[in-house]
């Protein structure tokens, strides 16, 4: 079968098209016909291993010293159930599925084998009916990342929500959970995403570009960062003095992203029911993955960036 493999930690030009033994699944496995993944922010940090110092050895000892223990990266996928091993029960072949593959890695091919049991190794759930596979790549990642925080949030109708960094793959699926359980939605992005970031039904959008900006007069019950602790302004750190006295800051790097069947299942219900709707920005083949690479490293995509595996590719 056709996989990129990371041949080496450095720039994109590391990833290689290769072609590689086809997996088989064991007794408690499924094998995916692999239709879709994306390209991550957590992607770039596997590849290019530029990490702060504190985590570069505990990442370096997970993930291969010298160069990727697993040379078929790529955490996310969307695809089709191929065949099973005599264990499955929550899936048959052809079932269409979507989730995110953890430490596993291996979606950066045609064909990957998960056990449909949860753990660090992934989650896996039926893909929503109503999506192609390239938007359910963006509906895995930033659906898993969302809904988590806003569960650890506890967001109620009528709290006032900001959202940090409203314009990637978390963020965007984000401002949709909290308008659809009812929330006040203050978006923070740059000047560029302001429209397409109120057209996802934020209440009000800020732009942390623009130096004179301010958190308006609220006060906000929570603040979820879904840009991470890296990306900063001075917007931000206002927000965060405008929250409540007994309210919540929460970043979508504060502890792991749990890998949750429950939550993929919960997602896929708010898509085919129209209460959500991931964001795609650009869809590259695996051939051109590089530039995927390159283009999410710049840093301001808007939602997520899928690539399409065509059989034989
Ligand atoms: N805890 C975990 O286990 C875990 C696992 C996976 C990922 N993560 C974290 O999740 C984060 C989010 O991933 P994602 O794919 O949703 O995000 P993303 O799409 O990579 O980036 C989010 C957005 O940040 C914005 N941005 C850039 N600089 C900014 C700044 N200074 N202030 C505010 N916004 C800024 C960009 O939009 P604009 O152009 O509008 O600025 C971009 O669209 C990753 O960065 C990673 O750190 C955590």
């Amino acid at each position: 079968m056709k996989a990129v493999i990371c041949t080496k930690y450095g720039p994109p030009e590391v990833l290689q098209l290769r072609e590689i033994p086809k997996p088989a699944p064991k007794k408690d496995e499924v094998c995916i016909r692999i239709c879709a993944t994306a390209v991550t922010a957590s992607d770039i940090v596997i590849r290019s291993s530029r990490l702060p110092l504190r985590f570069w050895l505990p990442m370096r000892l997970a993930l291969g010293l010298t160069k990727p223990r697993k040379p078929v990266i790529g955490m996310v996928l969307a695809g089709v159930v191929e065949s099973i091993g005599q264990g499955i029960t929550r899936f048959q072949v052809g079932d269409p599925v979507y989730g995110v593959t953890g430490f596993g890695l291996g979606a950066y091919a045609e064909y990957t084998c998960m056990k449909e049991t949860d753990s660090m190794y992934g989650c896996l759930a039926h893909k929503p009916r109503q999506i192609g596979y390239e938007e359910a790549t963006a509906a895995a990642y930033g659906g898993l990342l969302a809904l988590q925080r806003i569960e650890e949030g506890n967001l109620q109708p009528g709290h006032k929500v900001v959202i940090y960094g409203a314009s990637g793959t978390s963020g965007t699926i984000a401002v949709q959970l909290a308008k659809a359980r009812g929330a006040e939605v203050t978006a923070i992005c740059s000047t560029r995403h302001l429209a397409f970031v109120e057209s996802l039904g934020a209440d009000r959008v800020i732009d942390y570009m623009d130096e004179n900006a301010s958190p308006t007069a609220e006060r906000y019950d929570l603040m979820l960062d879904t840009a991470g602790k890296a990306k900063s302004s001075k917007l931000k750190e206002a927000c965060r003095k405008a929250l409540r006295g007994n309210g919540k800051f929460i970043s979508i790097d504060d502890g792991k992203l749990e890998l949750s069947s429950r939550r993929l299942n919960a997602i896929a219900e708010l898509i085919d029911a129209g209460k959500i709707k991931p964001i795609v920005d650009r869809v590259y083949p695996l051939e051109r993955i590089a530039e995927a690479h390159a283009y999410v490293e710049s840093g301001h995509k808007r939602g997520g960036v899928a690539v399409t595996i065509e059989m034989g590719s």
